[in-house]
């Protein structure tokens, strides 16, 4: 039985103030419910989002993080500096930094790697663009990242990975993919993983994202390899993120 996971993704929303504001509603909002439930703010948010939680179940997440463990690279945010602001996981290789920051499979590959040594739960987002379903690219694609996120990590702690399909097309256009277009990719990646992990692969919990709302949520939730959600634009508002945390119930 996997435990589902509902993630909101704040991406560049939120001061710390309008941070606590949101948490807060979610807070009351979702207690007790049994869903694994991560809310992922800004850097400039963490600490503020983590003491605010401390009350809570909800778990805190970055949205990224630097391979290396320390080092000259100015601007930039390592393992170490999230687990000692409260995180216990961290998003890589979201479509938006692939797109606009250049992050690439090898890219995403070191930072998983650095993510497990360290001890966080990695959130790890592929998708296709819609290009590329359109040229009937999406396997090679999305299990291409999925194969290059995990290439050379051990098996024993590629299990412990959360994946987030999250077709590109999807993402913020109020386009979801059908729950059996999503099911289908789902199982896809499932179907791979087992390739590389074995029974294990039947544990790993993949996440949808894209467009995800009060009003599809459950019928997404309810596919056999759909195991909650990475939730954008609508877990900046806490009755539509809590309304989607109860669809994975
Ligand atoms: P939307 O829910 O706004 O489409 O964003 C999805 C997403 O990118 C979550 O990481």
């Amino acid at each position: 039985m996997r435990r589902p996971i509902v993630a909101g993704n704040w991406k560049m929303h939120k001061t710390a103030a309008e941070a606590v504001e949101l948490v807060e509603g979610i807070k009351s909002l979702v207690a007790g419910l049994d869903v694994e439930i991560v809310v992922c703010p800004p850097f400039t948010c963490l600490e503020t989002v983590c003491a605010a939680l401390a009350d809570s179940a909800i778990g805190l997440g970055a949205q990224n993080m630097h391979w290396e463990r320390q080092g000259a690279f100015t601007g930039e945010i390592s393992s170490d500096m999230l687990l000692a602001a409260g995180c216990s996981y961290v998003l890589l290789g979201h479509s938006e930094r692939r797109q606009f920051c250049g992050e690439d499979d090898s890219l995403v590959n070191r930072k998983l790697a650095c993510a497990l040594q360290a001890g966080l739960c990695p959130i790890v987002c592929v998708g296709e663009t819609l290009q590329e379903r359109e040229a009937g690219r999406i396997e090679e694609v999305v299990l291409g990242q999925v194969g290059g996120a995990i290439a050379g990590i051990e098996a024993g702690a590629a299990s412990a990975v959360v994946w987030a399909y999250e077709p590109v097309w999807a993402i913020g256009t109020g386009v979801t993919a059908t729950a059996a277009q999503a099911e289908e990719v789902h199982a896809m990646m499932r179907h791979f993983l087992a390739g590389h992990l074995g029974k294990a692969a039947d544990e790993v919990r993949i996440q949808y994202g894209g467009s995800v709302k009060p009003e599809n949520a459950a019928e997404l939730f309810a596919q056999a390899n759909i195991d909650g959600g990475l939730i954008g634009g609508a877990a900046l508002d806490a009755g539509q993120f809590a309304a989607i945390v109860k669809a994975a119930l």
